[in-house]
């Protein structure tokens, strides 16, 4: 398969992700990133919102939204794979119909896997964003708008399943402590979002 933009970018050949280790999983700091979002950061990237390998939300308990290539290009400043926190709003439209809920379409924070995924050995970049909201449908084909504000840590191999799980469950809660300070909170209700 070609290089996509963001490969071209990251020049991280499908690198060996270090293994997750005990120590990391210790010395895990409990907020990311400045006090105030700090330039490459905010990052907007928007597409429509495609299938992954749908392992994410059945062997994962973490549902994402993959976005399509050309959407990632935007990450190519920031030239390293790894967890991302934000902000990201679901349109309520799909072929021309409103089909959302009216509980859905709010701005919700979000964390961003930006990588190969070591784990499930991918042979291509990818973003995935989770959302954190219990949504009542998928949202296949809908467009999606994310703010990208941070950077939480590099991606990592595991040697288990439930490793990686703890990871993600550990990226959720920092990802909404670090958004709950000011600066960053008041991306929630920037002009790139529909707020009306
Ligand atoms: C917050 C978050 C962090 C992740 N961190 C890693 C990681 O460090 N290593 C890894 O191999 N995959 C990581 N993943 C990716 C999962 O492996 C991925 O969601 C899984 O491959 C499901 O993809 P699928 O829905 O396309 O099947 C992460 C995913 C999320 C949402």
């Amino acid at each position: 398969m070609g290089e996509t933009a963001v490969q071209a970018i990251i020049k991280e050949e499908r690198p060996d992700a270090p293994l997750r280790t005990e120590t990391f999983r210790r010395a895990r700091p409990d907020i990311a990133g400045p006090d105030a979002p700090e330039l490459p950061f905010p990052i907007v990237l928007s597409g429509t919102v495609q299938h992954g390998f749908g392992r994410g939300g059945k062997d994962l308990g973490c549902p994402t939204a993959n976005l399509p290539d050309e959407s990632i290009t935007p990450m190519s400043s920031v030239t390293r794979t790894g967890v991302y926190y934000g902000y990201a709003q679901i349109s309520p439209e799909k072929n021309g119909q409103t089909i959302l809920p009216e509980k859905d379409r709010n701005v919700m924070p979000m964390v961003m896997s930006l990588g190969w995924n070591p784990f499930y050995k991918n042979e291509r970049l990818t973003a995935e964003i989770h959302l954190m909201h219990d949504f009542d449908t998928d949202f296949y084909g809908h467009h999606m708008k994310a703010l990208v504000l941070g950077y939480i840590r590099p991606e990592l191999d595991y040697t288990s399943r439930e490793g990686l799980i703890e990871d993600i469950e550990t990226d959720k809660r920092v990802a909404l402590k670090s958004l709950a300070r000011p600066a960053y909170e008041k991306f929630k209700s920037d002009s790139v979002f529909d707020t009306t």
